[in-house]
């Protein structure tokens, strides 16, 4: 186990696209998982549902739907990261009705999360997905910070064909895939790619 301290992560954390094959230990695949659980997500919705792929022919068929990105097939697990539509929206209505049943909800607050996430299950599919999935990105990169404990490495993917992966699985328009996290033992140590400046980000 390192002992990085969590400014020490965020630094030591890179993109990586080579693997070694050596297996990664299913305990360190659940506190992957567990870190993940631990993400804040908007009114506590939790709409994370994560895919283990381990075998390599599905690994294989991940390539092929990521536009052949080859190496996340070389990875000896693929964290297939998805949302679940209807979860969010339900859960999120069900946390508005509990805080406001408590009083723990100024009214105001109420009406607006529940009008926003009934025109979110109103409108297009692929929308709502979006705006859904922007929960697992902070539960994703759990993911990638807490792998270097374990000395393993991630790196997100994106560029796929999301209804690809979905048909693989055989999964309904309700999960939307968001990424794939290929992990495993890195077997490459690139240098930090280059970042903007603080100036150029902090808008006037
Ligand atoms: C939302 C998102 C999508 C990404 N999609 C891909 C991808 O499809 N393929 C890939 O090789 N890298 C992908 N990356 C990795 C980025 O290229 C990488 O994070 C960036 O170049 C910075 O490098 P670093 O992560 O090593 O700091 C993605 C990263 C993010 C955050």
């Amino acid at each position: 186990m390192s002992q990085l301290t969590t400014k020490e992560a965020i630094a030591a954390r890179r993109s990586i696209r080579r693997f070694r094959p050596d297996p990664v230990l299913d305990e360190h695949i659940a506190e992957l998982l567990d870190a993940a659980r631990l993400a804040p997500s908007g009114s506590n919705a939790q709409p994370w549902r994560f895919k283990i792929v381990k075998d390599a022919p599905t690994r294989a068929k991940l390539v092929a739907a990521a536009n052949n990105q080859k190496f996340i097939g070389a990875a000896p697990v693929v964290l297939v990261c998805c949302v679940d539509i209807q979860g969010y929206i339900t859960g999120t209505l069900a946390t508005v009705e509990a805080l406001s049943a408590a009083g723990g909800l100024p009214a105001d607050m109420a009406v607006s999360i529940r009008r926003r996430t009934e025109e979110l299950a109103a409108g297009p599919r692929d929308l709502a997905a979006a705006r859904i999935a922007f929960n697992i990105g902070i539960a994703g990169e759990h993911i990638a910070l807490r792998a270097l404990d374990f000395g393993l490495a991630t790196c997100w993917v994106r560029a796929l064909d999301e209804q690809r992966v979905r048909e693989l699985f055989g999964w309904s328009e309700n999960i939307y895939v968001a990424a794939l996290l290929p992990v495993g033992y890195p077997a490459e140590s690139p240098p930090p790619r280059p970042r903007r400046p603080l100036s150029e980000i902090i808008l006037p």
